[in-house]
């Protein structure tokens, strides 16, 4: 089974646990997409949920498929959230921020009862940031300082879109893509998290740490779920 089609099959049963009433916490990416799909035929026949999206990209995914859509003020407790990531290690901790949405993500994720998580067999991997450079959303003032001291915990960064285009993401900030594999990746995610955001500059980093409730993983012969303490 090819990539495309191991995401899908994720994707679709991460929407089995969906139920009517719900607030549903929408993610962000080619992953979360199908589910995007799915959502929008359930609600077409008839299933009365209201969905909360993270980034502006979702957004017009979902009102394209008809999902009614609500806000973090409005609906500050969301039931269910499904959403991607780039890279999950042990203990089911995360990268994210692939799709430049991990401010949104991480909000979504912190007002979320329950976080399913869906992703391709690709993204496992042992250790956090041998698979996929660390996303950091930082201000653009003064962002060559802000990346200087980000360096001091990785190899390197690089800013995404390069410097005469950058990427500017949903909360106007840019980001930087900080390879940790010349530092055998993250070893320690809580403290490499905390640490990062304590730089001046830096708005919030793509480490999830003990969020995921059930990582549901779509592989060459099926689908593989891992559950939090297991
Ligand atoms: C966006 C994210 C995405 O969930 C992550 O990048 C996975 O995307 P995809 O399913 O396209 O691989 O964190 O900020």
């Amino acid at each position: 089974m090819n990539t495309e089609y191991q995401k899908k099959i994720a994707a679709e049963k991460a929407t089995n646990e969906i139920r009517p009433g719900m607030v549903v916490g929408l993610g962000t990416g080619s992953t979360v997409y199908y589910a995007l799909l799915k959502i929008g035929t359930l609600v077409k026949d008839g299933l009365d949920i209201v969905g909360i999206p993270t980034s502006e990209g979702t957004e017009k995914i979902a009102t394209a498929q008809g999902i009614p859509l609500s806000t973090l003020s409005t609906h500050p407790k969301i039931d269910l959230t499904i959403d991607g990531a780039d890279e999950v290690a042990l203990r089911l901790n995360l990268i994210k921020g692939g799709g430049a949405a991990l401010v949104r993500e991480k909000i979504i994720a912190n007002a979320s009862q329950r976080i399913l998580i869906v992703v391709d067999e690709s993204k496992c991997s042992q250790v956090l940031g041998t698979n996929f450079p660390l996303p950091v959303e930082i201000i653009p003032f003064g962002w060559e300082a802000t990346q200087k001291a980000v360096n001091q915990f990785c190899g390197s960064s690089t800013l995404r879109g390069g410097e005469e285009q950058p990427l500017v993401t949903d909360n106007g900030n840019y980001i930087l893509d900080c390879d940790f594999s010349p530092v055998g990746g993250i070893t320690e995610p809580a403290k490499v998290e905390m640490a990062l955001n304590n730089l001046p500059g830096v708005v919030e980093n793509g480490i999830f740490v003990n969020r995921a409730d059930k990582v549901i993983v779509g592989t060459a012969s099926g689908i593989r779920s891992m559950e939090k303490d297991s």
